[in-house]
């Protein structure tokens, strides 16, 4: 059994025990805490923390691009990376006091395929039922781990339904490479009876209480799925707040879901649904999805914004948003990020 040591992180002062096997990020999911991440693999930088007390900390792969050389030495740390080797003390430099102690317990599960078929050219609609356990329970806008048969590698997914209706069956939007080692597998190889092994449920792009404010989502590609279980929770749960979902695709032929979304227009009173071609004139909005927000939005100081989507576009919008009033700390996204 590996040797363990206690972290300690600040300003909230909650301590965890993590052997020296496991990441630190881990080990806190495990314990019921939840830690801001994203990818888990030292691509988002979402989990980057500063080390305040202790040396002895050695980091698994990571993306220089998450944590540069230079933030490094300085003492910053990525906690999906980082194990432990003596007790340390890490300041959480972004974290949500309403989220770090709502961490639900990380299942295994196996889960049989009921559905995999496409909703445009290159999305699929993967549906999965629980075979063992037979439930989960995650917060909207969470994602699992799925292994990829055959190869020792798992791939993130959001889930696109809830889990308060029926914790059995979890349904994904997923984008198709041609090359991508599970998503050409998906493409190609699985068919309805298979079963696939997944782990979770991971993320923090959930959606915040809050006072009312307003909600922006912004999406582009498979960002459709965890965007697509907040507004299904906002409709279970009669949710009143004015939200507007402004959804980037190249052609016509890249959107999906929009009966639904018009539907819930209807049910939502404040709701209104904005999908934007990039590559293609039509009767709606043309654009980059950046440019088609900054035409519509010029106050957005009352907001709260939820992005999920390509890094690319994420990372083009929050300083948009910014500039558009939307104060940092409610700026929740998540970037698909890829391992491939
Ligand atoms: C928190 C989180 C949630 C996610 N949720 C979803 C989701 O709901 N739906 C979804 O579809 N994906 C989601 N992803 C991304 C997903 O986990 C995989 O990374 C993605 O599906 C590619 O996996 P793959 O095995 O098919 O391709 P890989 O084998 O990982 O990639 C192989 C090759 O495919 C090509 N490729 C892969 N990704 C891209 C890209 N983004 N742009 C251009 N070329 C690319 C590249 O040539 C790459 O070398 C999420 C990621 C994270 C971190
Ligand atoms: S870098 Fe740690 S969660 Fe993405």
């Amino acid at each position: 059994m590996a040797d363990k040591h206690v972290v300690r992180f600040e300003p909230v002062g909650i301590e965890i025990e993590v052997g020296e096997d496991q990441a630190v990020l881990r080990a806190a999911a495990e314990q019921g805490l939840m830690l801001m991440h994203g990818c888990k693999e030292g691509q988002c930088a979402s989990c980057k923390s500063f080390v305040l007390d202790g040396d002895d900390i050695e980091l698994d792969r990571y993306s220089t691009f998450a944590l540069p050389d230079y933030e490094k030495e300085e003492g910053y740390t990525l906690l999906c990376r980082a194990h432990v080797y003596e007790d340390v003390t890490i300041e959480l430099l972004n974290f949500d006091e309403e989220m770090i102690r709502s961490g639900l317990p990380i299942v295994n599960a196996v889960a049989e395929v009921v559905a995999n078929d496409p909703v445009t050219h290159d999305l699929r609609h993967l549906v999965l039922r629980l075979a063992e356990p037979k439930e989960l329970t995650f917060f909207p806008g969470q994602y699992v781990d799925i292994a990829v048969p055959g190869a020792e590698a798992t791939r993130s997914f959001s889930m696109a339904n809830t889990s308060s209706r029926d914790g059995g069956r979890l349904e994904f939007v997923i984008k198709v490479y041609p090359d991508g080692l599970f998503s050409h597998f998906l493409d190609t190889r699985v068919a309805v009876g298979d079963r696939l092994s997944l782990t979770g449920p991971f993320g923090v792009f959930t959606l915040r209480e809050g006072h009312g404010e307003d909600l922006l989502f912004v999406g582009g590609g498979a960002g459709m799925a965890p965007i697509l279980a907040l507004l299904r929770s906002m409709a279970e749960r009669g949710v009143q707040r004015r939200a507007t979902y402004y959804y980037g695709a190249r052609r016509r032929r890249d959107l999906c879901f929009e009966q639904e979304l018009r539907a819930l227009e209807k049910t939502l009173p404040g709701f209104r649904y904005v999908p934007a071609l990039s590559e293609e004139d039509w009767d709606g909005e043309v654009g980059l999805i950046t440019d088609v927000v900054r035409r519509h939005e010029h106050d957005l100081r009352n907001t709260h914004a939820y992005l999920c989507g390509p890094p690319p576009m994420v990372e083009a919008a929050m300083p948009l948003l910014t500039a558009l009033g939307v104060p940092q700390k409610h700026i929740y996204f998540d970037k698909f990020t890829t391992t491939g």
